[in-house]
C-alpha cells in the first residue's frame, strides 16, 4: 500500500429510493465504529434525489458525499441538470466527472469534462475524474495512449492533490465482473502516475488514483494493493452496506 491516505467511493449511479438510506447508515456506522482502524476516506455517490437526505441524516459522521455528474455552468436555463455550487450546498464534498457511462450515453468528451472538473472546483468540489480503455481500445495495445490522452483532455490546469482524484475504469470492466490483471492494473497506474508528476509536480505525486471495475470484496484487497492504486471506486458492491465494508476491510491495519 502506498503512503497516500486512500479512497474508497460507492457510485450508486440511477440506483437507490428513500429505503436505501439504512445501507448508507449502516456505512457511516461501521465508518465511525471502525476509525481507528480503517485507513481509508469513504464517500459515497447517491442518486441526486438522495443527495441531501443522506448527507443530513449521516451529518457529523465520517462518511462524506459526492454527485455523479454535473453541469459546468453554476445556474441558468438547462433543464434537468444539476449544478456543482446546488451539489455543494446539498451536502457532497465531491463530484464524479467523466465518468465512462456518462461519455458513452451522453457523449462527453473530454473538453466537457475538463469544464465540468473546473466547475466543480469553483463550487469548492472535489473532482473524481474518470479514464479508461475500451475493450477493442485494448485489443489494440491502445491502453496506455487512450489514458494518457484522457488525462491531458480532461484534467483542468488548476488540479491539485486535494481538489482532484482520477479514477483509472477500464470501460470493459465495469459491471462485467472481469478485473485487468494486476500487472495490468500497476502498468496503467505507473503511467497515470508519471503523467500527473510530469504536468503537475508535486501534486501530482500526491494525487489519489483509484482503480474502479468490477471491484468486489474477493478481489480489493489484490487490487488495492498494487503500486499508485490509492482507493477504489465501486458501483455494483457498494449498493449493499455489507459488501462495501468488506472491500473497506483491504484497509483494515
Ligand atoms: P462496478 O462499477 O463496480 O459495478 O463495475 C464501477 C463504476 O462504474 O464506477
Amino acid at each position: 500500500m502506498t503512503s497516500l491516505r486512500p479512497l474508497v467511493a460507492g457510485n450508486w449511479k440511477m440506483n437507490g429510493l428513500k429505503s436505501g438510506l439504512s445501507e448508507a447508515q449502516a456505512v457511516r456506522e461501521a465508518v465511525s465504529a471502525a476509525q481507528s482502524t480503517c485507513a481509508a476516506d469513504v464517500m459515497i455517490a447517491p442518486p441526486a434525489t438522495l443527495l441531501m437526505v443522506m448527507a443530513e441524516a449521516c451529518r457529523g459522521g465520517k462518511l462524506s458525499f459526492a454527485g455523479q455528474d454535473c453541469h459546468s455552468k453554476a445556474s441558468g436555463a438547462h433543464t434537468g441538470d444539476v449544478s456543482a455550487e446546488m451539489l455543494k450546498e446539498a451536502g457532497a464534498s465531491a463530484v464524479i466527472a467523466g465518468h465512462s457511462e456518462r461519455r458513452a450515453d451522453h457523449a462527453e468528451t473530454d473538453a466537457v469534462i475538463r469544464a465540468k472538473a473546473e466547475a466543480a472546483h469553483r463550487a469548492g468540489l472535489a473532482a473524481i475524474v474518470c479514464i479508461g480503455e475500451t475493450l477493442g481500445e485494448r485489443h489494440a495495445g491502445l491502453t496506455l495512449t487512450v489514458v494518457s490522452r484522457q488525462l491531458k483532455g480532461a484534467l483542468p490546469d488548476g488540479a491539485t492533490a486535494q481538489n482532484t482524484v482520477v479514477a483509472y475504469e477500464p470501460v470493459w470492466a465495469i459491471g462485467t465482473g472481469l478485473t485487468p490483471s494486476i500487472a495490468d492494473v500497476a502498468e496503467v497506474h505507473a503511467r497515470i502516475r508519471a503523467d500527473l508528476t510530469a504536468r503537475f509536480g508535486a501534486n501530482g505525486t500526491a494525487m489519489r488514483i483509484l482503480y474502479g471495475g468490477s471491484v468486489k470484496p474477493d478481489n480489493a484487497k489484490a487490487l488495492l494493493s498494487v503500486a499508485n492504486v490509492n482507493g477504489a471506486l465501486v458501483g455494483g458492491a457498494s449498493l449493499k452496506a455489507s459488501d462495501f465494508l468488506a472491500i473497506l476491510r483491504a484497509y483494515e491495519s
